[in-house]
């Protein structure tokens, strides 16, 4: 007979272990991205039933992936069935597209397009010269996408694994398992497919251990398959496809941006190691028109841009706005570009145009100048430092 004592120990434990279960189910979640989220999209609302272009023209839709449509036009293709935005007014079948108005609302319209533009991409041929475009072929050449998603946007399942699928290159997740983007640590788990530095740095080592060795799919080593340069090339690729985040359709776009422009980087040149400089045209442009208020001399809201150290912290407005200033890749995510294309009626959000004065805002080339280097990544060494052109 069990002591009433043994039996309350006994329930503790019981709850204990719940509890612990619990906790630890729900860390364990496969981080979602833009692609992740469309893909399940498609799925739900079974898209792919007509585009899946084996109709043999008895009906005439274009494919889904790869659609080079402009946003506003996409989106009223899947909520109205039609080229134009009619909301309310949905054309059942004019098109044969249906309408998932009252369906689908526009964040998941603009999931479907990321998965659209990611799914749908081409890696650069052969002929291409960027470090990142080589990088992206060899990824494709040795089946990383395959596991990890398209252009390492995750999701793959895998039975027996902590969260149920393999991560890819975009999130936090990537972080926590290379080390916090270690290059090193990547570089280990591409050549031995594991990480001692991982496993042995986690707290619960014995744990990680176990869920490694428990998961169906395993992460391949290509040590004697890759060439030191291709895993060197590999390393760099996963580490920009972090830094870009997961990839909705505006980040797609830097990283299309940042495959064309990189060609530099294999021409050797001498500046290399003080990192990417910023281009002549948003030198000049900063120089012209905004280092009189935000230099050395003054920083209005707090804010100064004549370094790159500088320029990429955020300054009064910023903070408030929990916003980045500089968002590598995401120019309409960053303050810096909010503000120079304003109007005078967006300062009701507190995004103010810049420079205030009228006459001296920037051209719509000006501004495309600054939007295509937000794209491509802000690249800025740290040894520029900007003078102001105004001899104030
Ligand atoms: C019943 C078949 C059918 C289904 C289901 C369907 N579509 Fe379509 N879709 C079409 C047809 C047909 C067109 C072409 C209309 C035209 O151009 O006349 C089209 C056009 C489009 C276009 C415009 C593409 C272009 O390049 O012009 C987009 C975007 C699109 N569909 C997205 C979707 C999405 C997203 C889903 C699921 C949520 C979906 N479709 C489900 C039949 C379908
Ligand atoms: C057969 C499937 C498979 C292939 C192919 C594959 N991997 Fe992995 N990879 C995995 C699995 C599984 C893990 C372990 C994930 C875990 O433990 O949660 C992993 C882990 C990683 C990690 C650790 C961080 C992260 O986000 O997963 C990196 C980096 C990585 N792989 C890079 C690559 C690269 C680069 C390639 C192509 C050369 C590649 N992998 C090919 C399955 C694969
Ligand atoms: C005549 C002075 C002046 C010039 C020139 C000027 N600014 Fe400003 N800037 C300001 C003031 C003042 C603010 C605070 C907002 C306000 O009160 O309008 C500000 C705020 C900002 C902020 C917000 C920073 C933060 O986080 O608080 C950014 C970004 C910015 N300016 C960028 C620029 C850029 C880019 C240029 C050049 C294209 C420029 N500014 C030119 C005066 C100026």
């Amino acid at each position: 007979m069990k002591s009433p004592k043994a039996s309350s120990v006994t329930i503790a434990l019981i709850l204990l272990l719940i509890t612990g279960w619990l906790l630890w189910s729900s860390a364990a979640a496969a981080e979602e991205t833009p692609y992740i989220r469309g893909a399940a999209l498609i799925d739900t609302h079974g898209c792919l039933a007509c585009h899946s272009g084996n109709l043999m023209g008895a009906m005439k839709v274009p494919p889904l992936r790869g659609c080079e449509l402009p946003e506003e036009e996409f989106q009223a293709w899947v909520l109205y069935g039609c080229p134009q935005a009619q909301p309310g007014r949905a054309q059942q079948s004019r098109f044969g597209m249906p309408a998932y108005e009252g369906h689908l609302d526009p964040e998941d319209v603009q999931d479907i397009l990321a998965w659209s533009q990611i799914a749908g991409h081409e890696v650069p041929d052969q002929a291409a010269l960027s470090d990142l475009a080589r990088g992206e072929q060899v990824a494709l050449k040795a089946g990383c996408f395959d596991c990890h998603g398209p252009l390492g946007q995750g999701g793959i399942k895998n039975t027996g694994s902590f969260t149920g699928a393999i991560p890819g290159f975009s999130g936090e997740q990537f972080k926590h398992l290379c080390d916090d983007g270690d290059p090193a640590a990547i570089e280990e788990w591409i050549r031995h497919g594991t990480s001692e530095r991982f496993l042995s740095g986690e707290p619960l080592a014995g744990l990680g251990r176990s869920f490694m060795s428990s998961q169906l799919t395993k992460m391949p080593a290509y040590q004697d398959i890759l060439s030191d340069e291709e895993i060197e090339l590999l390393v760099r690729y996963c580490l920009h496809i972090n830094s870009l985040g997961p990839m909705s359709a505006e980040r797609y776009e830097a990283h299309r941006a940042a495959l064309a422009s990189s060609k530099m980087e294999v021409t050797g040149q001498e500046d290399s190691l003080a990192g990417p400089s910023l281009p002549r045209e948003v030198a000049e442009l900063f120089s012209s028109k905004c280092i009189r208020c935000h230099g050395p001399k003054k920083q209005k809201s707090d804010y100064r841009m004549d370094t790159a150290a500088a320029a990429f912290q955020s300054g009064d407005i910023a903070d408030f706005l929990e916003v980045s200033v500089i968002q590598p890749g995401a120019p309409r995510e960053s303050l810096l570009y909010q503000f120079v294309s304003a109007t005078e009626e967006d300062s009701l959000n507190e995004v103010f145009p810049m420079p205030p004065s009228e006459d001296e805002r920037l051209s719509p080339e000006e501004l495309k100048v600054i939007r295509d280097w937000i794209a491509s990544g802000a690249p800025w060494s740290d040894k520029q430092t900007l003078q102001s052109a105004y001899s104030d």
